[in-house]
């Protein structure tokens, strides 16, 4: 199906409304020079040790004394990856066109072309160049794993003082090699000093994988064909809504540089910019082409693809997750069962541990709730679209650099304190009570499904937050059903909305009609 045409005076005012914004954007920052950090707008290119930096652990809520953590659940994403072969080619492009851009410019009119074009972009080449293998998790990216490992070991003592057992101490990852990896960056520091193995006195760990093509806990949106075509008939649309802003971009460094840049030129000095800040440390290059303002409104473009879908965009992306987030609640009720029946140390599990993928841990995210706005828990209740995440200068809870930079990860923390008898006398005779804590990359988060509490009754959690899914089945939902056609000018008159969105700023509405047909 060709997409539809768009009307032009349309986009040319959208332009112009993004140029304003754009314009009057760095104001709001110049007020605190120095500040700006380009590593924290990297969307899910983060590193996690700048994403988790910006939490504020100061206000922490705690636990009653009297209770105590009895199971952990992780579900994390894999830490810092290389490029993929696919955008190793497009850095490879880029250098011949950043060669033929140089050349078109000596040949121009300029008295002096080279004046205003960085040193750097003269000879440049790709750190990756022509290297045919890609994806795999870096060093910085073990680091992460395995530095939050000792983090967490050190934070729930209680839980990992017991000898290694596979079935105590489960660990997934998904059969991709940097999730496996992940696990075993993450195991290594979990389990140091607990076995025999050199000077560290390692021990060996399993960590288990499903099938790729089977994996419906941690690949789900691999065997999802709903989502997957979903997917394909969106991606257009979502180019389409990132043209204008790469458009604004492209004409301002074409000004400022005197290099007749494209918008795809502009788009992989994006990608080189994230890159280089995020695996390189390379601040003074690629992202020093682009101002504050810039930078923020292409931060956004990643966060509105991350958001469309990823995100709450449409809710076939989080409602495929379900299956695990079943696996999540059984876990816990197995261990509530182990712990009613006092069941000894040694025999039922502790932690199960999951390495995986933006696309699975974005939409856990969705399924607990998590960086709602305002009133968007009740709208998903109701399976009503949400506004896209607004355009800055506007504050916005749904950026990929929290939602899920490297190594960006959800712990639930199940929690079981005695049940208060008389007054204060407590017991643990007595069947105890349980409740779950949410951390997100490590930091406690309250549940807008559970009363906005930081720790949720586990009964009310599964009845407040899980059951509501559960009238959506993963096979039903993901099996394809005939594609209702789209009306013919969906197109235009969801740019409009997002025209008019800028003005009522707002944002604007996320065509999740369809929502309702299900697909
Ligand atoms: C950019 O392209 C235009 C027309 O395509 C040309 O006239 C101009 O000289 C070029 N500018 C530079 C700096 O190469
Ligand atoms: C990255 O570079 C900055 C200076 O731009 C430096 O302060 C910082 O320590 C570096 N970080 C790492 C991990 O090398």
């Amino acid at each position: 199906m060709a997409a539809p045409r768009t009307p032009l005076p349309f986009l040319v005012l959208l332009l112009l409304v993004v140029a304003a914004l754009i314009a009057a954007a760095p104001l709001s920052s110049a007020a605190e020079p120095g500040s700006f950090d380009v590593r924290r707008h990297l969307s899910t290119v983060t590193r996690y040790d700048v994403a988790r930096g910006s939490n504020s652990l100061a206000s922490a809520p705690s636990m009653s004394d009297e209770c105590r953590v009895i199971h952990l659940n992780l579900v994390a994403r894999h830490g810092t990856r290389a490029p993929t072969k696919k955008r190793i080619k497009e850095l490879d492009r880029l250098a011949v066109r950043l060669k033929a851009l140089i050349n078109e410019a000596k040949q121009g009119h300029e008295n002096d072309p080279m004046k205003k074009i960085p040193s750097w972009i003269k000879g440049w080449e790709s750190r990756w160049k022509s290297r045919t293998k890609g994806g795999e998790l870096v060093s910085e990216g073990e680091e992460e794993l395995y530095n939050l490992a000792i983090r967490v070991k050190d934070r729930f003592q209680g839980l990992f003082d017991e000898e290694y057992h596979p079935d105590i101490y489960s660990i997934r990852a998904t059969q991709v090699p940097r999730a496996s990896a992940s696990a075993v960056a993450f195991g290594l520091g979990l389990f140091s000093g607990k076995g025999k193995l050199g000077p560290a006195k390692n021990c060996a760990f399993s960590v288990l994988s499903e099938s790729r093509a089977s994996d419906i806990c941690l690949r789900f949106f691999d065997s999802c064909e709903t989502y997957k075509n979903y997917r394909k008939r969106k991606e257009p649309d979502v180019e389409k809504q990132k043209e204008p802003i790469l458009e604004h971009v492209t004409s301002a460094l074409v000004n400022r540089y005197h290099l007749n840049f494209t918008t795809q030129d502009i788009s992989s000095l994006w990608f080189l910019c994230k890159q280089e800040a995020s695996l390189l440390n390379i601040t003074n290059q690629a992202c020093q082409l682009f101002n504050e303002a810039e930078v923020y409104f292409l931060e956004w473009t990643d966060d509105l693809e991350g958001f469309v879908l990823k995100g709450y965009g449409e809710s076939i992306n989080y409602r495929m997750g379900l299956p695990l987030l079943k696996d999540v609640v059984q876990s816990m009720e197995e261990a509530i069962i182990a712990k009613e029946e006092n069941r000894p140390d040694g025999t039922y599990e502790k932690a199960r541990l999951r390495f995986a993928h933006a696309e699975t841990v974005v939409p856990f995210s969705c399924l607990l709730g998590l960086f709602l706005e305002g009133s968007d828990f009740e709208k998903i209740q109701r399976e009503e679209s949400l506004d896209l995440p607004p355009l800055p200068p506007q504050r916005r809870n749904w950026m990929g650099s929290v939602v899920a930079p490297f190594a960006g990860n959800n712990m639930l923390v199940l929690y079981q304190c005695p049940r208060k008898t008389d007054g204060s006398k407590i017991s643990w005779d007595q069947k105890s009570s349980y409740f779950v804590q949410v951390l997100h990359n490590e930091a406690p988060v309250s549940m807008p499904g559970c009363g906005n509490k930081d720790f949720c009754p586990f009964e009310e959690f599964k009845e407040k937050i899980v059951e509501p899914h559960l009238k959506h089945d993963f096979d039903a939902v993901c099996r394809l059903k005939p594609v209702v056609t789209e009306e013919p000018f969906s197109f235009s008159s969801k740019l409009s909305n997002f025209f008019l969105g800028l003005f009522s700023q707002k944002g604007s509405r996320v065509s999740a009609q369809n929502a309702k047909t299900e697909l």
